[in-house]
């Protein structure tokens, strides 16, 4: 196998100059069994599997998964290093590539430096102040509609806020309305998620991987349309039609497949993250109905709670931000149950860390989840406990300590929607019902966190 020293150029592709178990050779760790390394123990328990790698090998490793060598790089600072990535070392399109490309091909996070620049630059006019407002409208009425349908009674939460994610995203993102048209793309959009963590990798007959190729054609034919369409009639103030005229510095427009491809991505981004956060907020709260009445008073004294017509009121686009409590809430949620639990990343020139060099072309990897549950960043780690959150507090912390939408340059670009629709949901929820768990879940902690028996609660009119 080609090796790479420090001067060599950096690797194009992900697939070509990885080190060799030589050159890996004086970094502590083990390959787990012939052919499958350590894949399986890693999927069925990855957090037992990083603590217990952690306290044999220390906060430096290496593990045989998913076909290769991944270096664990644990802790705040390690975060701190490939996030912040102050010296350009890694590369984000090499790391999440062996997982996305396939689908999600050339997806902001799956751009590097100045291409990843100038595209994040171009789309971020889809989340300046205008069109959020806008978007906190569609979130409004589809919450309080599909939230008053819920009604009172037993429910599964987890697949009835994947269903209502995927129409709110209909409105708010694409700008077409709930029913059959919204219904097949909401389909062939859950195949690709589907596919792109499939274990068979090849579009074969029957397989998911041929359902979520199939789905990418559909929604690239739909998407390159509408971008067109959107470019000479103009668009609507869903963030669809602002990527599909978004420009870049020189005032140039984006390629449609470009259009088209950060479409996708942006719909994957979003969806069982979402999911996956509003989930655990529910189960958190249903655990602490202590917090749910906290959480219900500051609702009811920023958007006046339940009107006239019984109906709980609007939030604001201009309240979100007093919702100090429920957001504080929310990024306990996002710190017990972080939705995305890697972030791979491809070293592109040999670093050091934690007194180990790390060689050019290693795969490399931090976890939200064990810094988020140490006790040298958080008092009583595994307890809910929204105060984590007080200003105080987090000034305190290592900026690193947290990290659930990522940091540096390919930072989460939809954090503040993800806000503004888990606020909506709990203006909505609160004012309305009391919820209480029926059932304590049992996780499924991999790709994304989900409660395997979709979270039994009952809401309960008050
Ligand atoms: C609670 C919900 C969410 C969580 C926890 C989350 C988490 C993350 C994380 C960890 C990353 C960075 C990954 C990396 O550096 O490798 C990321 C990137 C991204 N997210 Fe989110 N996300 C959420 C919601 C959203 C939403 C609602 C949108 C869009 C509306 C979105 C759009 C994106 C995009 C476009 C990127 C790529 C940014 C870049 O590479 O420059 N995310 N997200």
């Amino acid at each position: 196998m080609a090796t790479l020293a420090a001067h060599d150029p950096i690797p194009t592709h992900w697939k070509e100059g990885v080190p060799s178990d030589d050159e890996l050779a004086h970094i502590p760790g083990e390959g787990g069994w012939p052919l499958v390394g350590n894949t399986l123990k890693m999927l069925k328990d990855p957090h037992a599997f990083t603590r217990r790698m952690v306290e044999t090998y220390g906060r430096v490793y290496k593990s045989k998964a998913f076909g290769g060598w991944n270096i664990g790089l644990i802790g705040a600072d390690a975060n701190e290093l490939v996030l912040f990535d102050r010296n350009k070392n890694f590369s984000s399109e090499q790391g999440w590539g062996p997982v996305l490309d396939q689908l999600f091909p050339r997806g902001l996070m799956l751009l590097d430096f100045d291409h990843h620049r100038a595209d994040r630059r171009a789309l971020s006019i889809a989340f300046k102040p205008g069109p959020m407002r806008h978007y906190s409208g569609s979130l409004n009425r589809g919450i309080a509609k599909k939230v008053e349908d819920w009604g009172e009674g037993k429910m599964q939460f987890y697949p009835a806020i994947k269903t209502l994610t995927l129409d709110l995203a209909a409105d708010s993102f694409i700008g077409i309305e709930w029913g059959p048209e919204a219904d097949k793309i909401n389909t062939a959009f859950i195949d690709m998620v589907q596919a792109s963590v499939a274990p068979v990798r090849k579009p074969l007959p029957f397989t998911q991987m041929k359902r979520g190729v199939d789905g990418r054609a559909f929604l690239v034919d739909f998407f390159t349309a509408e971008t067109q369409r959107r470019r000479a009639e103009g668009g609507g103030q869903d963030m669809f039609s602002q990527f599909a005229t978004a420009e870049y510095e020189d005032g140039s427009l984006m390629p449609v497949d470009e259009v088209v491809d950060h479409m996708n991505f942006l719909m994957m981004a979003a969806h069982d993250t979402i999911t996956s956060s509003a989930t655990s907020l529910i189960w958190l709260l249903a655990k602490h109905p202590d917090w749910q009445d906290k959480l219900r008073q500051e609702i009811e004294s920023v958007t006046g709670g339940v009107g006239s017509d019984g109906k709980p009121r609007d939030l604001a686009y201009e309240d979100m931000g007093k919702l100090e409590l429920s957001e504080m809430a929310f990024k306990e949620a996002l710190r017990m149950v972080p939705p995305v639990p890697s972030t791979p990343r491809r070293a592109l020139r040999e670093f050091e860390f934690g007194g180990y060099r790390i060689p050019a072309g290693s795969h490399v990897g931090i976890n939200a989840n064990f810094v988020h549950h140490e006790e040298e960043h958080w008092d009583n780690p595994f307890s809910f406990d929204p105060m984590h959150f007080t200003s105080e507090k987090v000034k305190a912390r290592h900026k690193y300590a947290w990290v659930p939408f990522g940091g540096g340059a390919h930072m989460c670009l939809g954090l503040h929607f993800a806000y503004m629709q888990v606020k909506i949901l709990l203006a909505q929820l609160l004012p309305r019902y009391e919820i209480t768990l029926e059932q304590e879940p049992d996780w499924q902690p991999w790709p994304i966190p989900k409660p395997k028996d979709g979270l039994k609660i009952s809401l309960k009119k008050l």
